[in-house]
């Protein structure tokens, strides 16, 4: 089946993000918010991302507007009735999601697939909510999601393999490598980046470095594109705290244990750079 109409559930950072990369790859995509006040912000952000994009000579206004041409907002999931593909992308919070898993399993047409765009919650427990497990997928995008070019597309036991081919073709249209993991806490990526990002706080928290020179160390010692004090900031402390617990919760390994200091910053209201303050000072 080749996907054409997408629908995205939530255009915060991700979901904006997600709408964005699926407009600009061709595809129809339909959005929906909890109400019109988010659902503007969402539309706005992506309008002042593409916006720059031609102030930047990388497109026309013309592409821009053919680009927002393609995006529908809306405050009702009802409007997903035609949709060959729907991404929930809202917070991390699994009663949150089982609800809209059982709700789009009403209102999408029985060929739809439905993915999550969780980074560490259980799709199974998603799935069981509709009556079309074979059709549910995760398709985790990373952030920044219009920059970042890695997909990874997530199976679980009940997941068909005409699905994971679809939710593939779908990623690679989109523009990104596609990389596929079984339906285990973090997938590919946060497995490994979660207890990476957890021991340079320690590492920071026990004076074995300061945050600037731990991050130096990685940005320029590894060349990775920022350290990881910096990378947490960008993802939200909040989101970094909750990825880690919920993986300890699953796989009861140490190597998820939050530090002390990231629960204290989370409590705080430092949780990066959406706060203006986490590791780092924004303002
Ligand atoms: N939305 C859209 N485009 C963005 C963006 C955003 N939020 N942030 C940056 N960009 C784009 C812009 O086109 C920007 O160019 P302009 O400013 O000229 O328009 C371009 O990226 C480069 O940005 P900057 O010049 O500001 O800075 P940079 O060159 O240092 O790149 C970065 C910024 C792309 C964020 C880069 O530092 C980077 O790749 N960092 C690592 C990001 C990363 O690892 N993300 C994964 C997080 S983990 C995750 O998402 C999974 C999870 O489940 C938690």
């Amino acid at each position: 089946m080749e996907i054409q109409k997408v629908g995205v559930i939530g255009c915060g950072q991700m979901g904006g993000g997600i709408v964005q990369t699926c407009a600009q790859a061709g595809f129809d995509v339909r959005v929906t918010e909890v109400n019109d006040t988010f659902l503007e912000k969402g539309m706005n952000n992506i309008k002042s991302v593409l916006s720059r994009n031609v102030e930047k000579g990388r497109m026309t206004k013309e592409e821009m507007e053919a680009v927002l041409g393609r995006i529908h907002g809306s405050t009702k999931t009802t409007d997903f009735a035609d949709r060959d593909l729907v991404i929930e992308a809202v917070i991390e919070n699994m009663d949150m999601k089982k609800k809209i898993f059982a709700e789009l399993d009403k209102i999408c047409p029985p060929s739809a697939i439905l993915a999550t765009n969780t980074s560490c919650l259980s799709i199974i427990d998603m799935a069981v909510m509709t009556k079309r497990a074979d059709k549910v997928l995760g398709i985790h995008f990373f952030n920044p999601v219009p920059v970042m070019k890695l997909v990874e597309v997530v199976k679980t036991i009940a997941t068909s393999q005409e699905t994971i081919s679809a939710g593939k073709q779908f990623g690679e249209k989109c523009g990104k490598k596609v990389v596929i993991a079984q339906d285990s806490p973090g997938f590919i990526v946060n497995r490994l980046m979660i207890p990476f990002i957890l021991n340079a706080i320690h590492m920071m928290d026990s004076g074995i470095a300061s945050k600037e020179d731990i991050d130096a160390g990685i940005n320029l010692g590894l060349n990775h594109p920022m350290g990881p004090l910096a990378l947490a900031d960008l993802i939200g402390l909040d989101t970094v705290f909750f990825i880690a617990n919920a993986m300890y919760a699953e796989l009861r390994d140490p190597q998820f244990v939050a530090p002390p200091l990231l629960g204290k910053m989370v409590t705080a209201g430092w949780l990066g750079r959406k706060t203006g303050k986490g590791f780092y000072d924004y303002k």
